[in-house]
């Protein structure tokens, strides 16, 4: 049965939301990256709460966002020291902000959470309501993104409501989030520490205080409707970050990715884009502001800017918004222009490949 959504917002709303926490009910928070939709991750009941709410399968875990550093230490198994000290550097640095950690558990932390393993994520988010929240709720918060299983983050409050009113208690909207990217999930227990999802801290970023980092994920994941069984997780024993074995971030269109150099893009792009036009099919094109005018006259074809060329930092906040933007426009096929590898790009172009679920074609 539908609740009643309470729409929150300012000091007032944030009071209201650390309540609701407090009682074992769900809040979608703004964070920083994406919206969150938060319970008190110590209550393994508000817990399996967010998974209803979200349609999200069991055995992806939770991150626990807390307000500070010196909150870890219950939520933790025993440290090493050099795990100790990893820790601490990297909280130094990059806390609060867009880095989750992921560390040996507590046995504080409900299985739900962490869906059994023997590990938990954390990170301090980096967004004063946020941090407010948690500091009110006095609780860690146990938050995916607050979207249904599937569908892209929410980086505005609209998205949240759209996906979310009446399955949780309420929403507290404090406008856009900054960065538009999850966070990154380092995970400090493998030997060398590896990237399992890449995300507003990039590779470059950790390299300095590390001196090593492995990436351990890959993102050309199945087309839609193909088992979730059947994505790269399969048959890696075990599964180190089940979540990024599943399809994510897709328009309801099928997004066509096209990776290469800029020129050689632009040129294919305009190609298919033409062609699909004229076969009569409803064309969604996510490319950059500067490549719009090539596209502006096509019949059926609908330009969304990805931002101005090179500045990722524009296209990861939007992306998400456009991707939902196609659904709203009604088209039957996305063409996107890919993303070099590089800084905050690795975690973009991770998130285009996922929402293309294996339609990437590299020209060279
Ligand atoms: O930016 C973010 O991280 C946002 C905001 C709300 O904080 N949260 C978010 O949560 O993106 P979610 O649930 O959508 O993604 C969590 C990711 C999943 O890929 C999950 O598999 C991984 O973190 N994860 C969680 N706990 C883990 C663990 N113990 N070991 C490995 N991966 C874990
Ligand atoms: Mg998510």
């Amino acid at each position: 049965m539908a609740i009643r959504t309470e729409i929150l917002s300012g000091p007032a709303g944030i009071r209201r939301g650390a309540d609701i926490l407090r009682g074992g009910g769900l809040v979608a928070f703004p964070t920083e990256t994406v919206y969150g939709l938060g319970a008190n991750a110590l209550d393994p009941q508000a817990v399996a709460r967010i998974f209803e709410a979200k349609g999200r399968p069991s055995d992806n875990p939770l991150i626990v966002h807390i307000a500070g550093v010196d909150e870890v230490g219950p939520l933790t198994g025993p440290l090493t020291a050099d795990l100790a000290a990893r820790l601490l550097a990297l909280a130094a640095r990059f806390w609060p902000g867009p880095l989750t950690m992921v560390l040996p558990r507590s046995p504080v932390i409900p299985d739900r959470v962490t869906a059994g393993l023997d590990t938990v994520a954390i990170r301090v988010p980096g967004h004063p309501a946020a941090l407010e929240l948690l500091r009110t709720a006095g609780l860690p918060v146990a938050a995916p993104s607050a979207n249904l299983s599937g569908r892209p983050s929410p980086t505005r409050a609209e998205h949240v409501i759209e996906d979310l009113s009446g399955r949780v208690e309420a929403i507290l909207d404090a406008g856009p989030t900054g960065i538009g990217l999850e966070s990154t999930v380092l995970d400090l227990t493998a030997p060398v520490p590896t990237i399992l999802r890449p995300g507003g801290v990039s590779r470059e970023d950790l390299l300095p205080l590390l001196g090593e980092v492995a990436v351990g994920y890959r993102s050309d994941c199945p087309p839609r409707g193909a088992s979730p069984d059947a994505g790269p997780g399969k048959g890696e024993s075990p599964a180190r970050s089940p979540g990024m074995k599943y399809l994510h971030y897709a328009p309801k269109a099928p997004l066509h990715l096209l990776e290469g150099p800029p020129a050689a893009v632009r040129q294919e792009l305009l190609g298919e884009a033409r062609r699909a036009a004229e076969s009569g099919r409803r064309v969604g094109l996510l490319v950059p502001k500067e490549w719009e005018a090539d596209f502006l006259f096509l019949p059926g074809v609908k330009v969304f800017s990805a931002g101005r060329a090179g500045d990722l930092a524009d296209l990861a906040a939007n992306l998400y918004a456009r991707l939902r933007q196609f659904d709203q426009a009604g088209v039957d096929l996305v063409l996107a222009a890919g993303i070099e590898d590089e800084g905050l790009g690795a975690a973009i172009a991770d998130r285009l490949r996922r929402a293309a679920g294996g339609r990437i074609r590299r020209i060279d």
